[in-house]
C-alpha cells in the first residue's frame, strides 16, 4: 500500500488505478502531473453527502487546480466553484461550470473583472472591503445591474497552520474586520446597486484541527443573527475553505466531521450553507512523476537531481512543505540511502523533498505524492522549464488533459527592438 488512495503498488509498480506510471512517463514523458478521476470523484461525493440533508453548495476553490478537465468533471458532479479573478472565471465557464453556482473572492478585484463576472450573473460576490464595494456598487449602476454580495468578514481566529497561508487573524490582509461588519452591512442598505444576500468567511488552509473553524463558525452565526435583528435579509452562509489533508503524518478529520463542526450551531436556522474547499478536493487526487536524471554521492551528502523542480511544484521551496516521494518501481535489490531529491534549477531551495531515504539508479522514476492542489496551479517558467503535461488516469485509461508546453510557446509573446 502506498496510503495514498487510487496510487498503490501492483507488483512492485505503483499505479494511478490500473494504470503502472511507468507507462505514462513513457508515453507522456516527465515532469508530469497525473491525477485520478476515481479519487476527485470521492473527494467531491463525500462533502457533498456530508452535508446530509441541509441545503448547501460546495464551491471548489479553482485556484487549487484550475485544469479544464478537473473543472468540468467537477461541474458534471454538480459543484459549485470559487474564482478569485477573471481568468478563472473564464476557465469556469468554458468548462461547463454553472455561473450560478460561482462565488468570486479576493482582496482586489478589478472594474473588469466585476463587469465579467456581473455579465455571467454569478451567484455572489465575496466583497472584502468598502472600497471594493463602493467600486463593485458603480460597476453594477454602470451596467444596470443589481450584484449580489457577502461581505467576507475576519473572524480573528488563529487557524494554526503556517503563516502564509494563515488568513483569519486580523493582522491578515484579508476580510472585513470583524467589529466593523455590522456597520458596512448597514451602509450596504444605501448602496442601490449591490443586494447583500450572504456572509462569508474564510481563515487559512491545510487545518488539520476541527477546533478553528468551529469557532470561526460560532462567530460567524453570532453575526448572522445580529445582521437578521437588523433586518437584512440574509439567504446564505460562506464558511469557506481550508479543510487538510494528509501529506505525511498528518492526521486530518474526514469531510463528514468538518461539515458537522461548520453546521454544529446552525440548529433551526434555514440559510444555506456554502464551501470552499480546494485542496481536500484535488490534493491527494493527483502526483508528480518526475525521473531521476543524475545520481550524485559527495562526501557530505547523496542527491538525486530530478527532472522536476521547483517551478513545477513550488510547495517545497515556498513553505517547506513535505511531500511524500515514492519510488514508481521497487527493487529489492538496491542499497537505500539517504538522499536529497533535487530539481535542475539554479537554486539552493529547488528541492523537492530533503534525507529521503531511497533505493536509487539513475533513470528511476519517482513520484511525489499529494500534488494535486497548489502544484501545477503555482507552477512558473523559471529557468524557461516548459511546464510539465497533465494526465488524467480513468480506470485503465489515460487521457491527456494539458499538453507539456513547448519553448516555443513560451516566447510566443515577446519581440525584439526594431
Ligand atoms: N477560499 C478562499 C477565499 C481561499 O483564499 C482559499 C485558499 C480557499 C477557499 C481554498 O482553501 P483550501 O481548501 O485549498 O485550503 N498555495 C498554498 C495554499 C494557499 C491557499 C489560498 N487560499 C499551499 O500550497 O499550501
Amino acid at each position: 500500500m502506498s496510503g495514498f488512495p487510487s496510487f498503490n503498488y501492483r507488483n512492485a509498480r505503483l499505479c494511478g488505478e490500473s494504470v503502472p506510471l511507468e507507462r505514462i512517463a513513457q508515453e507522456f514523458g516527465t515532469p508530469c502531473y497525473v491525477y485520478s478521476r476515481a479519487a476527485l470523484v470521492a473527494a467531491y461525493e463525500e462533502f457533498d453527502a456530508a452535508f446530509a440533508g441541509r441545503d448547501h453548495l460546495v464551491c471548489y476553490a479553482v485556484k487549487a487546480n484550475s485544469n479544464l478537465a478537473i473543472l468540468n468533471l467537477f461541474a458534471r458532479l454538480g459543484s459549485g466553484f470559487d474564482i478569485v479573478s477573471g481568468g478563472e472565471l473564464q476557465r469556469v465557464l468554458k468548462a461547463g461550470g454553472d455561473p450560478q453556482k460561482t462565488v468570486f473572492s479576493g482582496v482586489g478585484k478589478q472594474p473588469d473583472e466585476m463587469r465579467a463576472a456581473l455579465a455571467a450573473d454569478i451567484f455572489c460576490f465575496n466583497v472584502e472591503s468598502e472600497a471594493e464595494l463602493r467600486v463593485l456598487n458603480q460597476v453594477a449602476g454602470e451596467m444596470n445591474k443589481i450584484a449580489p454580495v457577502s461581505l467576507r468578514v475576519n473572524p480573528d481566529v488563529d487557524a494554526k497552520t503556517h503563516p502564509y497561508i494563515s488568513t483569519g487573524l486580523k493582522e491578515n490582509k484579508f476580510g472585513i474586520p470583524f467589529d466593523e461588519a455590522e456597520s458596512l452591512y448597514a451602509a450596504s442598505k444605501g448602496l442601490h446597486n449591490i443586494r447583500v444576500t450572504g456572509l462569508d468567511c474564510h481563515i487559512g488552509s491545510q487545518l488539520t484541527d476541527l477546533g478553528p473553524f468551529a469557532e470561526a463558525s460560532e462567530k460567524m452565526l453570532g453575526l448572522l443573527d445580529r445582521l437578521e435583528n437588523q433586518g437584512l435579509q440574509i439567504d446564505h452562509v460562506d464558511l469557506g475553505g481550508g479543510l487538510g489533508i494528509r501529506y505525511t503524518g498528518e492526521n486530518p478529520p474526514r469531510a463528514r466531521e468538518y461539515v458537522e463542526a461548520l453546521c454544529a450551531g446552525i440548529g433551526p436556522r434555514k440559510q444555506r450553507i456554502l464551501i470552499e474547499p480546494g485542496r481536500a478536493l484535488v490534493g491527494n487526487a493527483g502526483v508528480l512523476l518526475t525521473r531521476v536524471e543524475y545520481l550524485k554521492h559527495t562526501s557530505h551528502r547523496n542527491f538525486a537531481i530530478a527532472d522536476a523542480a521547483m517551478n513545477d511544484l513550488m510547495r517545497p521551496a515556498l513553505y517547506d512543505a513535505y511531500h511524500e516521494i515514492l519510488p514508481v518501481h521497487v527493487r529489492d535489490d538496491g542499497s537505500v540511502k539517504t538522499y536529497q531529491v533535487v530539481g535542475p534549477v539554479c537554486e539552493t531551495g529547488d528541492f523537492l523533498g530533503h534525507d529521503r531515504n531511497l533505493a536509487l539508479s539513475q533513470g528511476d522514476l519517482l513520484a511525489i505524492m499529494s500534488a494535486g492542489a497548489y502544484g501545477m496551479s503555482m507552477s512558473s517558467n523559471y529557468n524557461t522549464r516548459p511546464r510539465a503535461a497533465e494526465v488524467m488516469v480513468d480506470g485503465d485509461q489515460v487521457h491527456l488533459i494539458r499538453e507539456r508546453e513547448s519553448v516555443a510557446q513560451l516566447m510566443a509573446g515577446e519581440t525584439i527592438l526594431p
